[in-house]
């Protein structure tokens, strides 16, 4: 039976290059579209060699309604994953006015793009960064939500946005999907995250310090009240990320609400289980020194994901020994990246 075909926006992304891999090995159509501004086509062309078959990529903006139009006039799309956007935090800080135009105006002319188009169907990418300081952990999806940057922000108006959508027009199918910490690769080390400079979160920045690239590792605060005081998150295999969206692509049809869903493991691990973690994956040493506490970081984050297993009969199936064997192939046999 032929598979519906899926757009993939920001699908030459970290998270997006490895849900076309299993969205292709699932047996769906992929349209990859990508304005490149924080990957390259290399990524394309390994995931090409994965599964051995053509990527059908249209290089464009999801703020330009003509490029999205080419789209849709040449493929008959029936849902859309949408990890299109800008990530980083601080960056969001400064320049709050191109992460609102770009993550936020970006999923309005998407959406406004769909519904012209007949198709109403999507999977956004939101961050478990909506809960902001919980006051209790796990984490519950019906927990308040609230935001301390731009960027996490722009992820809780989209939220609110595709919200308004679905009661203006009930025929829209709507997935807002939480991630909590992704890391790791896929296992043949061949895709992976391939951060712009020196990087933010903690994997890609332990993976450069034991390859060498970086001299050590700051750890930011070890007075928090955590185990051993260093920051706790709930980290999440990449593959698994990926397979929750080829699990809530099967799905999304049959939805008759707004579905939001905590996507993590349910185990938090500290700063200094991670290196401890990836020393041992990658046996190599990760030298580390204590710093101040980071602005805006919390002490503990972790899911209760029992809602995704409820739903999209989805839970996290690789522990930390993948996240960082897999994560140090990858960095390993790529010290550049896709350079
Ligand atoms: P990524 O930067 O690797 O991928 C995003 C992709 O979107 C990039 O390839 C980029 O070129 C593309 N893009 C950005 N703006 C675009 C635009 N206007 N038009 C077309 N393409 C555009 O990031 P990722 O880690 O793969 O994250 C994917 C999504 O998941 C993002 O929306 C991100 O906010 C969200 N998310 C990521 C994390 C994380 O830790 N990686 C956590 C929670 C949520
Ligand atoms: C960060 C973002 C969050 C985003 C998420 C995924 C901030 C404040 N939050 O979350 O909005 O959704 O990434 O992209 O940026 N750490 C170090 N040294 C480092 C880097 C990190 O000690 O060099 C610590 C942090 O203090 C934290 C943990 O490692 O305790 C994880 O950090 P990170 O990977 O940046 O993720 P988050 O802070 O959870």
């Amino acid at each position: 039976m032929p598979k519906d075909t899926i757009l993939v926006t920001g699908g030459a992304g970290y998270i997006g290059s490895h849900t076309v891999v299993l969205l292709i090995e699932a047996g769906y159509k992929v349209v990859v579209f990508d304005n490149l501004s924080n990957a390259s086509k290399e990524s394309l062309k390994r995931v090409e060699k994965l599964v051995n078959q053509k990527i059908t990529f249209i290089e464009g903006d999801i703020r330009s309604r003509e490029d999205l139009q080419k789209v849709f006039d040449s493929h008959n799309i029936d849902s859309v994953i949408h990890f299109a956007g800008l990530k980083a935090v601080g960056e969001s800080v400064e320049k709050p006015l191109k992460y609102y135009d770009n993550n936020v105006n970006g999923t309005v002319i998407l959406c406004e793009m769909m519904a012209k188009n007949g198709c109403k169907s999507i999977i956004f990418s939101s961050s478990a960064t909506v809960y902001g300081d919980p006051a209790t952990t796990p984490i519950l999806e019906s927990f308040p939500t609230s935001a301390t940057n731009p960027y996490g922000r722009s992820k809780l108006m989209i939220e609110e946005i595709l919200r308004d959508v679905y009661v203006a027009d009930n025929a829209w199918k709507i997935v807002l999907l939480r991630y909590f910490n992704p890391v790791g690769s896929h296992q043949s080390g061949s895709i992976g995250e391939d951060p712009n400079g020196i990087p933010n979160n903690l994997m890609p920045f332990i993976a450069q310090t034991a390859v060498g690239k970086r001299e050590y590792l700051s750890v930011f605060g070890d007075d928090y009240d955590t185990i051993d005081g260093t920051g706790v998150r709930d980290y999440i295999h990449v593959v698994d990320l990926a397979d929750a969206h080829v699990k809530a692509v099967g799905k999304v049809k049959n939805f008759t609400e707004v579905m939001t869903i905590n996507l993590g493991t349910g185990k938090g691990y500290s700063v200094l289980e991670m290196v401890k973690a990836f020393e041992k994956a990658s046996g190599k040493k990760v030298p580390y020194q204590i710093a101040p506490r980071r602005a805006g970081d919390i002490a503990t984050c972790f899911a209760n994901p029992s809602y995704a297993k409820e739903i999209l009969a989805w839970e996290a199936t690789k522990g930390i020994e993948a996240m960082c064997e897999d994560s140090w192939r990858w960095q390993s046999s790529n010290p550049n990246g896709y350079n």
